[in-house]
């Protein structure tokens, strides 16, 4: 019988940890724990305490050990290399201890951190596995950022190993990894005692002597390494996300809550039986990669399809119909923004109509809010439920979804659903930091969650207990801060509707505005410049900066803006899609010298927008209206 939502979501609250206790009951334990929720220094749980696993043993060994080896565990589907290529349990299990020998022998033990900068490919999904076999801690960095952000990783994680590529390829285009990696190491303080790349036939790395290993060579030389019992609360990764700066925080996952959860979710949220095979599309540089094509597919026992390639153009906007009906996959998750461009090239879904899909089952999209045109374009096209559902980095799974797993509820389009078991959501006064007052059904306010976050959740931020306390913990006391904005309806329809920071969401990539601007800041014209993210029909967001250029600076303004776009390419990478540049006279500001990036942000969405009552200048409005209508804002249609 499928259990009932609403009975589910009181229990995983009011008996927390007899639920918590039930669900880790689907994970191997070398050591069970003394507490399933140890509450000994709030604001800061640990869950699982005295338990001691292995993630890789979870998501491989204890496969083949109870004779799952000859099925699938992963599929690498490359269209941009013409490259099929699946992988049952066993061979990743024995490709995995052997890299894991390979890390063991560059000298990478327990607690060491490996950075992986990598592309698609099965080898990073082993050299994740690798380091969880030996306790190493993992921290990957997305392909899309350039040598400075991966610099501003490695000084903070300051790995032992960095494993990367010759390349990665987008779409048609060979972007060689090795001199961002090169670059990186030399601006880095922190310097790796060796690097492993994985060279690739479309673009040989050069390789640093003395430095620099070949992947093939040692792996040839290696002898397999076994699963290493940690802690359940030792770190098993470190993902870099955007904050406020450009200095990204560490989010840290455990070892024992993230199995739990992630094996609970994916019967329970996402409703998929062991023997299935699941399709995730995204990076494994993103949490979505991280937890639904590495972790929870491989622990839960599924077949994971890893994809590299893009919804559209390798080679057209069937691309995911192509995998979907090729290996059977019975549900597919992926970001709004994706749906965007496939409907853009294929609006009346012929494509769709040309594979067979009779066992795809659900769509999940997740990333960014799903629109309502966009959800019910893909429900017509699929005629399958499809789901929005909102999480983040720090989180690691769901917090809202509509549960495949429980009794069914009603969809509404805007809303992603309701609250996951687990997770305590409520809506607070955003006027009301420090005192944490919960607003009535229906009206907007801070989405917070009222501690302590179930396992899985982030337990704080790498070597940074204060800046996780201070981050999330602190205006709100006993609820962490998610940093977005909504409300609940009374039947408990949640609506995540905009961030309260400076964080923007560009194709599903979340990006800090203000790490824009410190990049534009740094740039010798330049005397002050706000960055805001303005509406777009493909990717929702993209980033507009405007400039203000220093007294005297006479130099033609295009010429600047074209340097300022190259600038934060260069330095942030080309996933910040910082492609408009605006100089300007005067930013408009408060009377105490805030910029009014909100207002600006209006103007240029055309939306209508109060004139602030404490704006020092309204007349820069006007001006400011001028200077984007010049460069085609409010964008039409
Ligand atoms: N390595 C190097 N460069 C990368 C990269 C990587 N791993 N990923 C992206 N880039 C580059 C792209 O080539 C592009 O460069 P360009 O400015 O020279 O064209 C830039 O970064 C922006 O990339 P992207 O955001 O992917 O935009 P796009 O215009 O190439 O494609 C979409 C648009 C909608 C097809 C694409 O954004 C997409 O597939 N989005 C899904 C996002 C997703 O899965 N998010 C994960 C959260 S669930
Ligand atoms: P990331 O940490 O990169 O996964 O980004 C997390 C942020 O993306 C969230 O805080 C939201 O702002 C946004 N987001 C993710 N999923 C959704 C969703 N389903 N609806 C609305 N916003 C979302």
């Amino acid at each position: 019988m499928i259990p009932s939502y609403a009975e589910t979501y009181r229990r995983s609250l009011d008996r927390r940890e007899e639920f918590w206790a039930e669900a880790a009951e689907a994970i191997d334990w070398e050591r069970r724990w003394d507490r399933v929720l140890d509450d000994a220094a709030p604001p800061l749980y640990r869950w699982f305490s005295g338990a001691r696993l292995n993630t890789c043993w979870n998501a491989l060994d204890r496969h083949v050990a109870a004779g799952r080896g000859e099925r699938n565990a992963l599929i690498w589907d490359s269209p941009v290399t013409g490259t099929i290529r699946p992988f049952t349990y066993r061979q990743l299990r024995d490709e995995t201890a052997r890299f894991a020998g390979v890390l063991a022998g560059l000298g990478v033990a327990s607690g060491d951190r490996v950075l992986i900068y990598m592309p698609m490919v099965p080898e990073a999904a082993m050299a994740m596995l690798a380091c969880a076999r030996i306790g190493a801690i993992h921290s990957v960095v997305f392909g899309g950022f350039a040598a400075h952000e991966l610099a501003t990783r490695i000084d903070d994680a300051k790995p032992k190993v960095i494993v990367t590529a010759s390349c990665g390829i987008e779409i048609n285009r060979v972007v060689p990894y090795k001199p961002l990696l090169d670059a990186a190491i030399e601006e880095a303080t922190a310097k790796p005692l060796a690097c492993v790349v994985l060279q690739r036939p479309m673009c040989e790395a050069t390789l640093v002597r003395g430095r620099d290993r070949d992947w093939d060579e040692l792996m040839a030389a290696a002898t397999p390494a076994d699963c290493v019992p940690v802690s359940a609360m030792d770190p098993l990764y470190i993902l870099y996300t955007s904050g406020t700066t450009g200095i990204p925080k560490g989010v840290v996952r455990d070892n024992g809550g993230h199995a739990v959860a992630l094996s609970w979710s994916m019967r329970y949220v996402y409703g998929v039986q062991p023997d299935e095979v699941w399709f995730t599309a995204s990076d494994i540089g993103w949490v979505v990669g991280h937890s639904y094509i590495v972790y929870a597919p491989l622990i839960y026992g599924c077949t994971s399809v890893m994809y590299e390639g893009k919804p559209v153009g390798t080679p057209d906007a069937g691309a995911f119909w192509r995998v979907i009906a090729q290996h059977r996959v019975a549900a597919f998750f992926t970001a709004p923004t994706a749906f965007r461009a496939i409907k853009r090239e294929d609006p009346d879904g012929r494509l769709i109509r040309t594979y067979e899909l009779s066992r795809f089952r659900a769509l999940f999209l997740a990333g960014e809010r799903a629109d309502p045109p966009t959800v019910a374009w893909a429900e017509e096209q699929l005629k399958v439920p499809v789901i929005d559902h909102w999480w983040q980095t720090e989180t690691g799974w769901p917090i809202a979804a509509n549960c495949q797993g429980l009794s069914p509820m009603p969809v509404k389009h805007g809303s992603c659903s309701f609250a996951v078991p687990g997770w305590d959501v409520r809506v607070l006064d955003a006027a009301a930091e420090g005192d944490a007052r919960e607003l009535k059904p229906g009206e907007i306010g801070a989405i917070a969650l009222k501690l302590p976050l179930p396992p899985g959740a982030l337990p704080t931020l790498w070597q940074a207990d204060a800046r996780y306390i201070g981050s999330y913990l602190s205006a709100y006391p006993g609820y962490y801060q998610t940093g977005d904005a909504g409300f609940i309806e009374p039947d408990g329809h949640l609506y995540v509707m905009t961030r309260t920071d400076d964080i923007i969401n560009v194709a599903g990539h979340r990006l800090s505005t203000g790490g824009m601007e410190e990049v534009l800041a740094a740039h010798p014209d330049v005397a002050e410049c706000a960055v805001m993210g303005v509406a777009d029909a493909l990717k929702g967001q993209v980033p507009l900066g405007l400039i203000v250029l220093k007294a005297g600076v006479n130099r033609r303004a295009d010429e600047i803006e074209r340097e300022a776009v190259a600038l934060v390419r260069e330095r942030i990478g080309p996933v910040a899609s910082f492609k408009a540049a605006l100089v300007v006279d005067r930013l408009p500001k408060t009377r105490s010298g805030k910029i009014l990036r909100g207002t600006m942000r209006r103007i240029a969405d055309g939306e209508d927008y109060r004139v602030p009552a404490t704006i020092d200048d309204p007349a820069i409005l006007g001006e400011i209206t001028a200077a984007l209508a010049r460069i085609g804002y409010p964008a039409q249609g």
